[in-house]
């Protein structure tokens, strides 16, 4: 009903809005008040956290995207490696799995099937299995050994939005938390990234706030566009998976995402007069990506790309090549995926609607998938 949907015509509307609240309720009571960080809820001992030598992400569809995007975060923290692996090809692979491995399965559901057989996989072969997950007593949490549970609040829409970003979080703490009891030379730097923690609430309303018209004028631009792309590169790749996913799920029209360096070696070719390609700028920092990125904005351009840029407000690089330019607040590469997404999710959305789709249930689709 309209009263179940605060007001919004979609669940998915609801929960996009809902976002600010569903992490600034992931944090509490983890954040300590001396700037450390507080997990004691995962049930496993400081010397089985110690002893972890491979981290394995495990996961499906948008949650897959969430790890990968954590894969970068909690390597550069850890410096424990960590790959990330599609739940549904894990097992059929004979992965390298022992007892100082951590096996990470994301599942805002807790209950897909995929991910269920590769933790039983993972545990057979005595992996130590952490779920992050956002529904309380579900299976996948029960058959792991630790649980961090992402507090977004029920998600209804089939395509995930809060589900997702909570998951980021949710990964970045447990990244924080094992450089902590790892004490590597990162330590030092924990409070400061805990605090960046805490204003992203507020920095996902400003994108909210800012962003969310000029998402939907888009959607009406581009309602007949049959193909969109999106290129990122770094933490901005995971996020034109993820944009280009929610594209294909709510208005079934044909989009990709690419990582912006590998454009030269294919992806280009589609480049035609007008077609419309999203690209994230990763923030102006110290080193090359992001004037990389605005090169790869200056190519696509050149060949008749409409380009869509999403960049930090006062990048005056790319706003020449931009045609259309949504600015993001400044913040830490790290930290740009999770208000980078917003808009991307408020466009699928609006576009869905704007083709009459039913953007809570999508065609064929299912919220929670418990078969194989
Ligand atoms: C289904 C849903 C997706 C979701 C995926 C993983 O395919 O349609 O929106 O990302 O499952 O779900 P999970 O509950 O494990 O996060």
């Amino acid at each position: 009903t309209a009263a179940e949907k605060g007001g919004h015509d979609w669940f998915m509307r609801k929960e996009i809005f809902e976002q600010p609240k569903a992490v600034a309720d992931t944090l509490l009571g983890r954040l300590g008040p001396d700037g450390s960080l507080v997990l004691d809820e995962i049930r496993l001992s400081r010397d089985e956290l110690r002893s972890i030598d491979k981290i394995i992400i495990i996961a499906c569809g948008t949650a897959s995207y969430a790890g990968l995007v954590a894969k970068y975060a909690i390597e550069h923290w850890t410096r424990i490696p960590c790959e990330v692996e599609l739940a549904s090809e894990f097992r059929y692979r004979d992965p390298i799995v022992s007892p100082q491995t951590l096996v990470v399965a994301i599942s805002q559901s807790g209950e897909t099937a995929d991910t269920l057989m590769a933790i039983r996989h993972a545990k057979a072969q005595r992996a130590k299995v952490l779920a992050i997950c956002n529904t309380n007593g579900s299976t996948i949490p029960r058959e792991s050994d630790a649980v961090i549970y992402t507090h977004a609040g029920p998600e209804i829409a089939v395509a995930s939005t809060k589900g997702f970003l909570t998951q980021v979080v949710a990964c970045y703490l447990l990244g924080l938390y094992l450089a902590q009891v790892h004490g590597t030379k990162f330590g030092d730097e924990i409070a400061a990234v805990l605090a960046e923690l805490e204003a992203l609430p507020a920095q996902i309303q400003q994108v909210l706030d800012t962003t969310t018209e000029q998402a939907m004028a888009l959607a009406r631009e581009l309602v007949d566009a049959p193909s969109v792309l999106f290129l990122g590169r770094h933490v901005g790749y995971p996020i034109a998976l993820e944009g280009a996913l929610k594209l294909k799920e709510l208005a079934y029209i044909h989009a990709e995402g690419f990582a912006a360096g590998e454009l030269k070696h294919g992806p280009i070719a589609l480049v035609d007069e007008g077609l419309p390609l999203f690209v994230i700028v990763p923030p102006r920092g110290r080193d090359m990506l992001h004037d990389k990125v605005v090169s790869n904005i200056q190519e696509v351009r050149a060949r008749g790309a409409r380009t869509i840029v999403l960049a930090e407000g006062e990048d005056t690089e790319a706003e020449p090549y931009s045609d259309v330019l949504i600015r993001l607040p400044t913040v830490s590469t790290l930290f740009q995926p999770m208000l980078a997404i917003v808009p991307l999710q408020v466009f699928a959305c609006e576009l869905a609607t704007l083709k009459g789709h039913d953007v809570d249930q999508p065609r064929n689709l299912a919220k929670s998938v418990t078969v194989e």
